[in-house]
């Protein structure tokens, strides 16, 4: 009997419990409280750091705080269904995992597929973004301008033209060489890894912190009137329609705790601490992003934050240049924990992919001193550094942000599913309300937000899809280990 089948079969917490234990020749080194850090390590990232700025001054003005508030509230309702499911399914956590166990291989095949978008393509997004603040920290701090050819996109995309053409740039060289060192590092160890993370962690947490401390006292209230600006006759311009753009915007933000049930296999006790981890971290997000939006929007005119660096613009308001500094290096310290988290991720899934044969076996090959699934950690990263190498940074965000919206609604559908298939399973975490309002509320606002995208990435999302039936219906299907099993038992 498979791993999963044998969670199927289960009756009682106890032996789910046993389950959870199971050696897969990882690690189980991860407390509760290395799951909050994990997850915090991959929240808080370029959507604080950058996109506030860029939905306040685009879309939202000061209600800015008011597009936080519904991003947040799509992603709690996905995060206590994904609580939900990891505490039921702690085997090898991800969303990929718990539709295979659940939904069958074809659908747990769509999420694995899907959440490449959302944990290879994200840390690429973020990649870029790290690449942007060093140039800015390497001007500001010692005067030196790092080649442009050097530091940015080869190509960008032509809004108007709806193509791509060449920016006379050759590769955006620290977006690569961050992402090799970080795939290095997760090759060497998890537990190492997440020491690392942990002082991350406390780096920009600390430096969100000291903004709110400082930037507070200089908050002049007439920069938050009005605080929802007149729409100007767009949608998504100011006005109610620029809120709910701008929670699109800002939704970015809050990708990422979800990456917390991927190290379930690494964790001592999964089923009590992976719902700690995912709902702890993003409780902590939410209460931080508020605080930082509110206070930024009342120090600088909104007017004012369409900008690489508006966290740094605020804390300018307030004279102090130590701080500007402090939170720029604070920024490229939490954009390489935001990548560390996704990079540590995708192998995992992959990892899971090829142990049930929809990806080759090689892939699931673990390191005999380090303990970590080293093949897929490296393809992740060289495919990963070569996308942000190339890439401009806004493609890859959207895609990042609609990719996670669809898995965010089926995981919601499958956690609707499950209770009324398998009402009998133990779980030991339940997202309350009764068995339909949390997973319904989170179907429905994550595929409302998804339908704020633009056209082409909603074409993007549906030709990556298309590609991955292809490699399914052409690999996956035949080296399926659930089908040879089938295939043994019938006689
Ligand atoms: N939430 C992550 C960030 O904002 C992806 O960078």
């Amino acid at each position: 009997m498979s791993e999963k089948e044998a969670l199927l079969a289960t009756k009682s917490v106890d032996d789910l419990r046993e389950l959870a234990q199971v050696d897969h020749g990882l690690k189980r080194s991860l407390t509760a409280l290395d799951l909050v850090m994990l997850g915090i390590g991959a929240i808080i990232g370029t959507g604080i750091f950058v996109l506030t700025g860029t939905a306040a001054a685009r879309n939202a003005g000061p209600a800015v705080v008011l597009s936080f508030i519904v991003a947040g509230t799509a992603s709690g309702f996905a995060g206590l269904c994904y609580s939900e499911m990891a505490s039921m399914i702690p085997i090898s956590g991800s969303a990929y995992t718990y539709a295979y166990a659940t939904m069958g291989e074809l659908v747990a095949w769509m999420i694995g597929w899907d959440l490449i978008l959302e944990y290879l393509v994200a840390a690429a997004a973020v990649s870029v973004g790290w690449s942007g603040y060093v140039v800015a920290f390497m001007h500001d701090t010692f005067g030196i301008d790092l080649p442009r050819a050097w530091t940015s996109a080869p190509v960008i995309w032509d809004e108007a033209k709806e193509q791509f053409h060449a920016t006379g740039a050759y590769l955006n060289l620290p977006a690569v060489l961050a992402v090799l060192a970080i795939t290095a590092l997760l090759v060497r160890g998890i537990k190492e890894s997440a020491r690392f993370n942990t002082i991350i962690v406390f780096v920009k947490v600390a430096v969100v912190l000291l903004f709110i401390a400082f930037a507070w006292s200089f908050v002049k209230t007439e920069n938050w009137h009005p605080f929802v600006p007149e729409n100007r006759g767009h949608f998504g311009k100011f006005g109610v329609s620029g809120v709910l753009q701008g929670a699109t915007t800002v939704f970015f933000a809050y990708i990422g705790f979800d990456a917390v049930s991927t190290a379930a296999q690494e964790t001592r006790n999964p089923q009590r601490d992976l719902p700690i981890g995912i709902l702890g971290s993003l409780a902590v997000c939410t209460v931080l992003y508020i605080a930082v939006s509110l206070i930024l929007t009342g120090v600088v005119p909104y007017t004012k934050l369409d900008v690489p660096h508006p966290i740094a613009v605020g804390v300018e308001a307030t004279g102090q240049r130590w701080l500007a500094t402090a939170v720029e290096v604070g920024a490229i310290a939490g954009l390489s924990s935001v990548m560390l988290v996704m990079l540590m991720g995708q192998p995992r899934i992959f990892f899971s992919m090829a142990q049930d044969g929809l990806f080759p076996q090689v892939a699931a090959r673990i390191h005999p001193r380090f303990g970590t699934p080293y093949i897929t950690t490296i393809i992740t990263g060289v495919v990963c550094a070569i996308a942000g190498g190339v890439l401009p940074i806004h493609i890859l965000a959207e895609l990042t942000s609609i990719g996670t919206l669809f898995a965010f609604v089926l995981v919601s559908i499958g956690v609707m599913i499950l209770r009324i298939k398998r009402p009998d399973l133990p779980r030991a975490f339940r997202a309350p309300g009764g068995p339909f309002v949390v997973p319904v509320l989170g179907a429905l606002s994550s595929g409302l937000l998804m339908c704020t995208a633009t056209p082409a990435t909603i074409i993007r999302l549906f030709v990556w899809m298309a590609i991955g039936f292809a490699v399914y219906f052409f690999y996956g299907r035949k080296h399926s280990k659930l089908r040879a099993a089938r295939k043994e038992a019938t006689p």
